[in-house]
């Protein structure tokens, strides 16, 4: 694992998109996992502004997002196919059909997880997955549990996952209760990982999941087995 201790929000959101960046300059046709949250928004920023300075093509990139909530329209503005919309696939030139986010709204939501994996495969697997991690421990939606869940699947959101992303709905009722995630198994065979973190607020959760015993009741633990982790992180640990 290689930690890259930086001063501030804002430097780790431009070392990230620099090594996103540089990933796309050497494999413009490279696969992107890519994540929600507060944590990315900085870094989807400055890719933007690489994509508007000419420095960075994304025409033939393809995306996977991490997860998406059950019962949200991608239209809905607290869904993450609108949150990625925003935040990123509209201030760059990729291809929108190449951007996948799970189908919250499937009516066969197992259906929807096998074809999620099935994509993930046909795609040639996640050249450079980027992540954040819940105050739990979370990567996507993999909550803390008894084991690591590998493939796509249905989650019941933790409570504190709830009262945590209750931030941005009007009430914590208004907070969908599941989600579907991509599983341990495509985060775990990404060629790389880039994982954030910042605010002191992770700094107990980051010390756990990087130097504590790896357990799926601490599912980002299983990070210290990748080959390739890359944190870039103000925190100091
Ligand atoms: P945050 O969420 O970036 O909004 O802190 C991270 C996560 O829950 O994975």
């Amino acid at each position: 694992m290689r930690i890259i201790k930086v001063n501030d929000y804002e430097e780790m959101s431009r070392k990230a998109a620099d090594l996103i960046a540089s990933q796309v300059i050497l494999n413009p046709k490279s696969v992107l996992g890519l994540a929600t949250g507060s944590t990315p928004i900085g870094t989807y920023e400055n890719l933007a502004e690489l994509h508007k300075k000419g420095r960075v093509d994304f025409s033939q990139v393809t995306t996977i997002n991490l997860d998406e909530y059950c019962g949200l329209e991608p239209t809905h503005d607290q869904s993450y196919r609108y949150f990625m919309n925003k935040h990123l696939f509209s201030k760059i030139n990729i291809k929108l059909e190449n951007t996948h986010v799970p189908n919250g709204k499937a009516d066969d939501i197992d259906a929807e997880c096998a074809r999620y994996d099935d994509l993930i495969e046909k795609a040639g697997g996640i050249d450079l997955q980027l992540l954040g991690i819940g105050h739990n421990g979370h990567i996507g939606f993999n909550e803390p549990s008894d084991e690591f869940v590998p493939d796509t699947h249905c989650v019941s959101l933790a409570e504190s996952t709830i009262n945590a992303n209750s931030r941005f709905f009007r009430t914590r009722d208004e907070v969908p209760r599941k989600a579907i995630t991509m599983g341990i198994r495509p985060i775990m065979h990404a060629r790389r990982v880039l994982l954030l973190a910042s605010g002191e607020d992770k700094k107990e959760i980051l010390k756990k999941a990087l130097f504590g015993p790896i357990t799926p009741r601490v599912p980002a633990s299983i990070l210290q087995f990748h080959k390739d982790l890359i944190v870039i992180t103000p925190i100091d640990i």
